[in-house]
């Protein structure tokens, strides 16, 4: 089975990619923005915590993130998945390879989504989100085929983000570079990196990675 990373920049593609890969390859999909969004939304003691990281641009501590991933992991059935939003620092990668090895597993691929950063804004800024499935459109670049309907679970309206404003966006690209970008080099030496060209197009962009964890 494959196990795999999605590693990219706010905006990179990760969550657009990872709900084509799931439905492509049928993995387990653990996408920690998500699920913080969600315990967001329910009021849980964990989505108090995290709002107030996100709404600040801010990474949620890396021992409640590691916490997250460890329930996560337990409660899924498959040795395949999908990590999107995970790890975001050398202490999560860390723990990661330690979580997965006391499962008697490792990664397969890390797929890094490179992008152009003059061009993030631009996606960010037009990013709708289904409240329910969680699947993301864009008003210009992958518009919904009805306006503001969902079209994988037919929910409407489409959301914007709240932490997608301009000021918030360029903090979780400071914070990309200054505490992600470290675990590229970390997964390079694992020979375990793919760098992908995210600027293609969405589906050029999937056919890229499925290409990639093919070799694997
Ligand atoms: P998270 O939800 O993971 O946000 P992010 O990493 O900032 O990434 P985004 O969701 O903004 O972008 P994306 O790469 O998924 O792009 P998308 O596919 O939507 O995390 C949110 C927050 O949670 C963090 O800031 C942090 O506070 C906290 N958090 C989460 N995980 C954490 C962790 N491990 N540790 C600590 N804190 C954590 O695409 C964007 C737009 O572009 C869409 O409109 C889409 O339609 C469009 N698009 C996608 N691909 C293309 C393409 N190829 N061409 C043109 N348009 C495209």
């Amino acid at each position: 089975m494959v196990r795999v990373v999605l590693l990219g920049p706010p905006g990179a593609g990760k969550g657009t990619q990872s709900h084509v890969l799931k439905a492509e390859l049928g993995l387990d999909l653990l996408a920690t923005g998500e699920i913080l969004r969600r315990a967001a939304d329910e009021q849980t003691a964990l989505g108090r915590l995290a709002q107030s990281f996100m709404e600040q641009g801010k990474l949620v501590p890396d021992k409640v993130m590691i916490g997250v991933i460890e329930d996560a992991l337990g409660e899924i059935q498959s040795t395949g998945f999908l990590l999107d939003g995970f790890p975001r620092t050398l202490a999560q990668a860390r723990a990661l390879d330690e979580m997965l090895e006391q499962r008697g597993l490792a990664l397969n691929a890390v797929i890094f989504l490179e992008t152009e950063e003059e061009k993030l804004v631009e996606r960010i800024r037009g990013r709708l989100l289904c409240s329910r499935c969680n699947a993301s459109f864009h008003t210009q670049f992958c518009p919904p085929a009805v306006p503001d309907v969902c079209d994988e679970c037919g929910h409407t309206p489409l959301m914007a983000r709240s932490d997608d404003d301009v000021e918030t966006l360029a903090k979780r690209i400071a914070v990309f570079h200054k505490q992600t970008e470290p675990i590229i080099p970390y997964y390079r030496e694992k020979a375990l990196l793919h760098t992908v060209d995210g600027m293609q197009t969405p589906p050029a962009v999937s056919k890229e990675i499925l290409n990639c964890l093919k070799k694997r």
